[in-house]
């Protein structure tokens, strides 16, 4: 008989205060020493605040080449603007993901002076066949998100499958899931990943009991778990953030690992120094 392991807990990594843009005060998950990457994915923020003065002055243009960037806004409202005339506006429960591809430059600013700014930006890495296509846009208002209830989890499915609900975000290359899952205290969710795929989880809300027997740990919030290799995956709500019986919430995440190297310098995600070089001249001399 050939059976898949249960995947557990591999390791916890908490998140590292830091600032982007033009000084937007942010958490880095994925992306910093004690997790430098978990291909595909490059780089994971949490940004969550209730004070203007940590995000108001937003991210100005920036240019992007050779990867994917993944917004999921939970609360405030966020304007994106790019050199190829796309605009829109990210609402509560809007995901964004573009395809930075061969390059783009945007700004992505507050639509708001005042109220709580919170969301995740993830980016995934394009395999070197891609990294050159043409740039594109995904924009997925809330009411685009499929929400399944599975027992007493209530789940949003942003990428990958669940119950026959498929996300809206389709990338083969990396097959990503992502799923935002809410778990009252003792609910308990268990999903089937594709095995071989590189999984974490982030508790960001709560706390959070994920894997089984020896391999399980109890994740608190703002916390990452990179998950071990396997299939299935089990997660059981502890507690809530405000209070004991509120709902925990956590968002898992997998994809395909490109098993490709990585030449990364800020914005610009390549497999060699030289392809690095030619993203920097062509960004200076204007070809994005
Ligand atoms: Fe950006």
């Amino acid at each position: 008989m050939n059976t898949v392991a249960t995947r557990g807990v591999a390791r916890l990594v908490r998140g590292m205060p830091t600032s982007d843009g033009a000084g937007v005060k942010l958490t880095r998950v994925i992306g910093q020493p004690q997790l430098a990457d978990l291909d595909p994915f490059l780089m994971l923020d949490e940004f969550g605040t209730d004070n203007p003065g940590d995000y108001i002055a937003g991210f100005p243009d920036h240019p992007h080449r050779g990867f994917e960037t993944v917004t999921y806004m939970l609360d405030g409202r966020m304007r994106h603007r790019d050199n190829h005339g796309h605009e829109g506006v990210l609402v509560p429960g809007a995901v964004q993901w573009m395809t930075a591809g061969r390059g783009i430059v945007h700004s992505e600013m507050p639509e708001q002076q005042e109220g709580r700014m919170r969301g995740f930006q993830l980016w995934i890495n394009l395999p070197a066949q891609q990294k050159m296509t043409a740039p594109r846009y995904q924009e997925f208002g809330p009411e685009k998100i499929p929400q399944v209830t599975a027992g007493t989890a209530r789940v949003k499915v942003i990428a990958g499958q669940l119950e026959g609900v498929t996300g809206p975000i389709v990338q083969p290359a990396t097959d990503p899931t992502y799923l935002d899952i809410e778990l009252t205290p003792g609910s308990v969710f268990t999903h089937a990943l594709p095995s071989g795929h590189a999984a974490f989880a982030y508790v960001y809300e709560g706390s959070v009991r994920i894997g089984e027997g020896d391999a399980a740990a109890t994740v608190a919030g703002h916390e990452l778990a990179v998950l071990s290799e396997g299939g299935m995956v089990r997660f059981e709500g502890r507690s809530g953030a405000a209070d004991s019986r509120a709902a925990a919430r956590v968002i898992l995440v997998a994809g395909r690992p490109l098993r490709e190297p990585v030449a990364k310098y800020g914005p610009f995600v390549m497999n060699t120094r030289e392809e690095l070089m030619q993203a920097f001249a062509d960004f200076q001399s204007g070809r994005f």
